[in-house]
């Protein structure tokens, strides 16, 4: 058993077929996409708005990586209910806290797989006049895109894969293994 899978119990573990990215993998790569945010936003401030609920682990450690002072703000979207296929409808659950007229935003997704909650988000955020607003998500499913979305901080590709875990759900299950996995067949039936 790889060390990932022995940091978690076996219910958890039942229907998991490989560990993608590792924990140690993400927290390399936070700590880079931290360093560059320190760079580019020193003497700034920023406003890091969160996409629930796929980006509440990465969201919390990556904040943990920086050095600048931060906000966080968290919008709540649905976007799939609890098929693993993208409907292009976006819901919104839950919208921010604050306005963000004139502020800097950097928004944290989870994943962009058909990129439609991202443009969605985009637009909507957009309308509401911050004086910038920039994208990091953790996982990029190249050449799945139907729309065009500029990407400022791109964390891992995947391949075209359905995967759970470090935030990602199928069913709402998954999101607290601190890796990213794929699934058996036997946990979708
Ligand atoms: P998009 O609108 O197709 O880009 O999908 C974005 C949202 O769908 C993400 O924020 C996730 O919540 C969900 N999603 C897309 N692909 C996956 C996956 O492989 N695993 C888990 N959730 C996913
Ligand atoms: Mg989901």
């Amino acid at each position: 058993m790889s060390d990932e899978l022995e940091l978690i119990g076996p219910e958890l573990r039942e229907h998991i077929e490989r560990v993608l990215i590792t924990s140690a993998e993400i927290e390399a790569k936070l700590g880079g996409i931290a360093e560059r945010l320190d760079r580019d936003y020193a003497g700034k401030e920023l406003l890091v708005v969160g996409v629930l609920k796929g980006a509440f682990v990465v969201m919390a450690d990556l904040a943990r990586h920086l050095t600048i002072p931060v906000s966080v703000d968290f919008m709540a979207v649905s976007s799939y209910g609890s098929s693993t296929k993208s409907s292009g409808v976006v819901r919104i659950l839950k919208d921010l806290d604050a306005d963000i007229e004139g502020r800097h935003v950097l928004l944290v997704e989870d994943i962009i797989d058909s990129g439609l909650t991202l443009d969605y988000l985009l637009k909507n955020l957009r309308s509401r006049r911050p004086a910038t607003i920039e994208v990091f998500s953790l996982l990029s499913k190249p050449g799945k895109q139907k729309v065009d979305v500029d990407v400022r901080y791109p964390g891992f590709d995947v391949d075209d894969v359905f995967v759970v875990g470090y935030g990602l759900d199928f069913a709402e299950r998954y999101r607290n293994l601190p890796f990213i996995a794929t699934l058996e067949q036997s946990a979708y039936s």
